[in-house]
């Protein structure tokens, strides 16, 4: 079989803590994509700095937070290459040489850039750097040349908008990026503890680094199927936010029995609770492990990244010299 490329970049921005909802929606792909592809997988502390360039200091506690949750989750970085983007500088300067080439026009009709604008108004972000988010993305991407790159819908336009630096820089300078696809992950399958999306910003999510003390009230909070006010009531699992959550952390069987019991009124709202809550911790459980340890090692965390760094740091000094060479800036 001729070697076909089969590497990935992807990363996160460091503004807090994850949540279920993470781990369903993003993490358990990376855990599958590191298993048979060459991943790069970084933390987007300069990301973060677009949004939270007022108190940019609150960024630092995120980097080592984010790689926990990421290798308790099941990241190995024997597997993959973690990193941390502001320490790899040649992101910065494929940023300057890409911002040139990009029409402004392309940035501002992007309607992801549209969207966050009106959900963060409360900030500030009619910013060069905000508005530039995009073009930073396309050089953390295409400095790896990667084939593919998983992200949720949200990011669509800004890939596509990477595909389209890539094309513009190619035209000009001649080959040299390849355009990457979108591997797209599915939207988080996961509703919030009060049904609506599991959001930060809503507060109504569980951290997977969660202890199963913490998690379990707010387990027994959730909102059911609000037309069932007794147990003897019959109740619609479509329409309860408990039962997302079985599906995923409950084995098939019990899903089914669970399902039935709920609609023939033999299975309360309280016992399903119940259970959710044990299924949870039992399945947050290794993940708390393999974090408490990290917790007990900061050093370990650090070296992780800084390891991962030197590896992405090796690859990108490489494609810089060929990038500077192409545009004649090799002096
Ligand atoms: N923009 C992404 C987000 O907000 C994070 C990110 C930055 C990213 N650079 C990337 C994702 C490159 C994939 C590839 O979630």
């Amino acid at each position: 079989m001729s070697k076909i490329n089969n590497r990935i970049v992807s990363g996160m921005r460091p503004t807090g803590r994850l949540h279920l909802g993470h781990y369903f929606g993003v993490l358990v792909n990376w855990l599958k994509i590191q298993e048979d592809n060459e991943c790069f997988f970084f933390v987007a502390d300069w990301h973060a700095l677009t949004s939270e360039y007022t108190d940019p200091r609150r960024i630092k506690g995120f980097v080592p937070e984010l790689v926990k949750d990421w290798v308790a989750a099941g990241l190995d970085p024997e597997k993959c290459t973690i990193f941390h983007q502001s320490e790899v500088k040649e992101h910065a300067e494929l940023h300057l040489i890409l911002s040139m080439l990009t029409p402004v026009g392309w940035l501002e009709r992007n309607p992801t850039y549209k969207e966050i604008r009106q959900e963060l108004s409360q900030k500030d972000l009619a910013t060069y750097g905000f508005l530039g988010y995009p073009v930073l993305m396309a050089s953390d991407i295409l400095m790896y040349k990667p084939s593919r790159v998983p992200v949720g819908q949200d990011q669509l336009p800004h890939l596509e908008l990477a595909r389209e630096i890539a094309r513009r820089f190619n035209h000009l300078n001649g080959e040299h990026f390849p355009e990457p696809e979108a591997m797209l992950t599915e939207d988080a399958k996961l509703p919030g503890l009060d049904g609506r999306k599991m959001s930060k910003s809503y507060n109504n999510g569980i951290f997977l680094g969660e202890s199963a003390e913490e998690m379990r009230p707010k387990v027994m909070s959730m909102l059911t199927d609000s037309n069932r006010m007794r147990k003897t009531d019959v109740g619609d699992p479509e329409v309860c936010n408990l039962y997302p959550y079985h599906k995923l952390l409950t084995d098939s069987e019990k899903c089914a029995e669970i399902e039935e019991g709920c609609r023939n009124a033999s299975w309360g709202c309280v016992d399903c609770k119940k259970l959710l809550a044990e299924n949870m911790a039992s399945f947050l459980a290794p993940m708390h492990e393999r974090r408490a340890h990290l917790d007990e090692n900061p050093d370990l965390v650090w070296q992780i990244l800084a390891d991962g760094t030197a590896k992405a740091r090796a690859r990108a000094q490489q494609n810089m010299e060929e990038i500077r060479e192409k545009i004649g800036f090799n002096f």
